[in-house]
């Protein structure tokens, strides 16, 4: 910073010249620094979008239990006084693990952030929450019914639930075996996230459980095929609802907030590169899916990623609900619960 400044004291009014120079250079970088961090990346441009991506403050603990049933992995934890149960089925290649945060409870659990904030809100509402590993990357539909049928009759009759409101939401892959799943078993409601579920080859009577869709417009194919299959739910006398998942710009908050062990300095890096990569637009939108932008590359490139990091997946599942194509939504979760609220029998 001082280089150049003259330091003898015959030129000591130099000196202070050259310091004042100096000092207000600093000053003036400072500034614009602090204007430009302030009028790029942590910026929303859009309020809107941005509602619910805050994270939900939680006084929950995470402390689940583990079991190895039917070849799979089943994780769950109750709260002390259950009000309803929740069965998870988690999309293609996500585990129940991914569900929970790493503690003394659960070592291998890895919470991503979407699928941990939705279970710390379940269990705050009183939720006795079960969440199942399908057997193989996506669930399939013969056996694996049945298996998942007897892990929660077993589950409900080990921890006494008998008697409170069975539901059940399911994502994606998972969304499907739900939707499945509550033709053969009772559900009080159910939620089919990013997924239209499985009416198209077996057509539903009106004992099917009240259906709540969240879904992302961006993918448009999937839209209309939910919106007719609510036609048919409607003329079944089913009682069912959408939920809109829309996208929303990248702020640093967003990662930093959402994600334990990525901190709000690291999250503001992070999204200066996709902005100077142009991944997102001028608004911070994603202008690609967060599988599709080769963001870990450029991370690497500026030495802000490697191999081992941790939060790879956690970032990239932000990415994805930031694009808003497809994504676990959790940031839907009211309306969820209004509806399994809604419903309780
Ligand atoms: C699941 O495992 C239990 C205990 O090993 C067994 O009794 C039960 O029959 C299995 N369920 C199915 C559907 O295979
Ligand atoms: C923020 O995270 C980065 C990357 O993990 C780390 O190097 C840095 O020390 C952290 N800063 C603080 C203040 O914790």
């Amino acid at each position: 910073m001082w280089i150049g400044v003259p330091k003898s004291s015959n030129t000591y009014y130099t000196s202070q010249k050259w310091r004042g120079i100096a000092l207000t250079t600093c000053a003036l970088i400072l500034i614009a620094t602090l204007i430009l961090f302030k009028a790029k990346p942590t910026s929303p441009s859009d309020p809107e979008a941005l509602k619910g991506t805050a994270f939900f403050p939680s006084s929950i603990q995470f402390h689940p239990s583990f079991e190895f049933m039917n070849g799979t992995e089943v994780i769950w934890q109750i709260p002390n006084s259950p009000k309803a149960a929740l069965f998870i089925a988690p999309g293609c290649t996500i585990r129940a693990s991914n569900f929970w945060d790493k503690s003394t409870f659960c070592p291998n659990c890895d919470g991503l952030p979407e699928e941990r904030a939705f279970v710390l809100q379940a269990l705050e509402r009183e939720f006795a929450v079960l969440t199942i590993s399908s057997l193989e990357e996506c669930w399939s539909f013969g056996k694996e019914l049945e298996n998942v049928e007897w892990i929660i009759k077993w589950w409900v009759r080990e921890n006494k639930l008998e008697g409170l409101p069975m539901t059940a939401l399911g994502a994606s892959s998972g969304g499907y075996f739900v939707s499945a799943l509550a033709f053969k078993m009772r559900f009080g409601s159910i939620t089919i996230m990013i997924a239209e579920g499985v009416f198209v080859n077996i057509a539903i009577g009106n004992d099917y459980p009240p259906t709540l869709f969240v879904h992302m417009p961006k993918d448009r194919i999937r839209m209309s095929n939910i919106l007719r299959n609510m036609e048919d739910f409607k003329a079944k006398g089913v009682d069912v609802k959408e939920v809109r998942c829309m996208d929303f710009p990248l702020i640093p908050n967003v990662l930093s907030d959402r994600i334990p062990g990525v901190n709000r300095s690291f999250a503001v890096k992070i999204v200066e590169v996709f902005h100077e990569k142009g991944f997102v637009d001028e608004k911070g939108y994603m202008k690609m899916d967060g599988r599709a932008s080769p963001w870990k590359e450029a991370l690497k490139e500026k030495n802000l990623l490697s191999e081992s990091d941790e939060w790879i997946k956690h970032v990239e599942e932000e990415l994805n609900l930031a694009y808003g194509y497809h994504e676990f939504c959790s940031l839907k979760s009211e309306d969820i619960f209004e509806w399994f609220d809604s419903h309780m029998k």
